[in-house]
């Protein structure tokens, strides 16, 4: 089975694709390399250096290798420049999705997975955030892929696309290989801006707000390893080649951790401590961010199993430790 992998160079497709091979498919790559890196991509894969918005070389590849589904990684995904630069959001996400699946149309495949995100839940008021739960994202990257996902619906009723939509928490962490990690540039996360803090190469790590309604004052996500991520990928894809219903699920670990937890966690694992300071919030953060994953539970079968905390915030110190240039070296 060949799969097309669109952004399989970056931080999550390029674990998808590890996965993908490990399960017995053939992942295709197909990436511009603007924020993946072509080195994230194993050496027997094939890597096409190409632009969603290119209809014509998207349908000539998926006729030329035989594809008989999609997962789509390739997008913007920074919340900060999302607001600043909502064109390049729409343009990106919107219309380069479309120009994906109408691709797709032509070139008679109907099968994909799409990586979407909680943001599109906005700010729920109460949680574990389960998949039936209002969507009102509060920023433009959370619009861009809650507007994907009404395309993929339509898509559906009218062309009998069928998809997947999973709706990821903060991925963290980074392949048990040691061969692939998370280099975003620039850098807004906090695991790895706190790992990069431990190993010297920034100063300190700022806590964006402390005053949030949480126990610590500081805002509480739900960290998911992205091997597990990866995990649901291929379970997703199986369920829809075996003629499975589209589908939305949450990926989450079910579990919060504070900024705090997350600092004070990372300096447990590393042995190092490391300058902290405490600033304003950043806009648009909501306060708690905690997943339901009992659809894809019960659905699916997927359990994370690499998600405790600690075990997050080892497998990505391994890899910047021996990667402390990221992909550079
Ligand atoms: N944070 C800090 N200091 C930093 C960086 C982050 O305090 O230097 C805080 C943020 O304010 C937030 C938490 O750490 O409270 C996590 O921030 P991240 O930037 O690591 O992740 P986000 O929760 O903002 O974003 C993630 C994904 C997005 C997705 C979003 C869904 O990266 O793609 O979850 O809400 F849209």
């Amino acid at each position: 089975m060949n799969v097309l992998v669109t952004g399989g160079a970056g931080y999550i497709g390029s674990h998808v694709v590890e996965e993908l091979k490990n399960s017995g498919f053939v992942p295709i790559v197909y990436d511009n390399l603007s924020t993946g890196h072509a080195d994230a991509v194993p050496e027997d894969v094939l890597l096409i250096n190409g632009d969603i918005h290119d209809l014509d070389f998207l349908e000539h590849i998926m006729g030329e290798y035989e594809i008989d589904a999609v997962m789509h990684f390739a997008a913007s995904s920074l919340v900060g420049e999302s607001m600043e630069n909502p064109g390049r959001y729409y343009y990106n996400n919107v219309a380069g999705t479309l120009s994906l699946l109408d691709a797709m149309r032509k070139a008679g495949v109907d099968t994909i997975v799409f990586s979407s995100t909680a943001a599109v839940y906005g700010e729920p008021e109460k949680w574990p955030i389960e998949e039936e739960f209002a969507v009102c994202p509060t920023n433009v990257y959370g619009r861009t892929k809650l507007m994907i996902e009404t395309m993929l619906a339509d898509y559906d009723m009218a062309y009998d696309l069928r998809y997947v939509a999973l709706r990821y928490f903060n991925a963290a962490g980074a392949s048990a290989s040691g061969k692939i990690g998370e280099d975003h540039r620039p850098e807004t996360h906090l695991i790895p801006i706190v790992l990069k803090t431990a190993l010297k190469s920034r100063n300190s790590v700022s806590i964006f707000g402390t005053d949030y309604q949480t126990p610590d004052g500081t805002c509480i996500r739900d960290y998911i390893h992205v091997a597990d991520l990866a995990v649901a990928h291929v379970l997703a894809l199986k369920h829809l080649l075996n003629g499975g219903s589209s589908k939305i699920y949450n990926l989450g670990s079910e579990k919060g951790f504070s900024v705090r937890e997350i600092i004070e966690t990372a300096k447990k694992v590393t042995k190092v401590d490391f300058a902290v300071s405490e600033e304003k919030r950043r806009p648009g953060d909501p306060a708690v961010l905690i997943a339901s994953s009992k659809k894809i539970a019960e659905e699916l079968g997927w359990k994370p199993t690499h998600s405790e905390i600690e075990e997050v915030i080892a497998s990505a110190w391994q890899w910047h430790k021996e990667h402390p240039q990221g992909y550079e070296e």
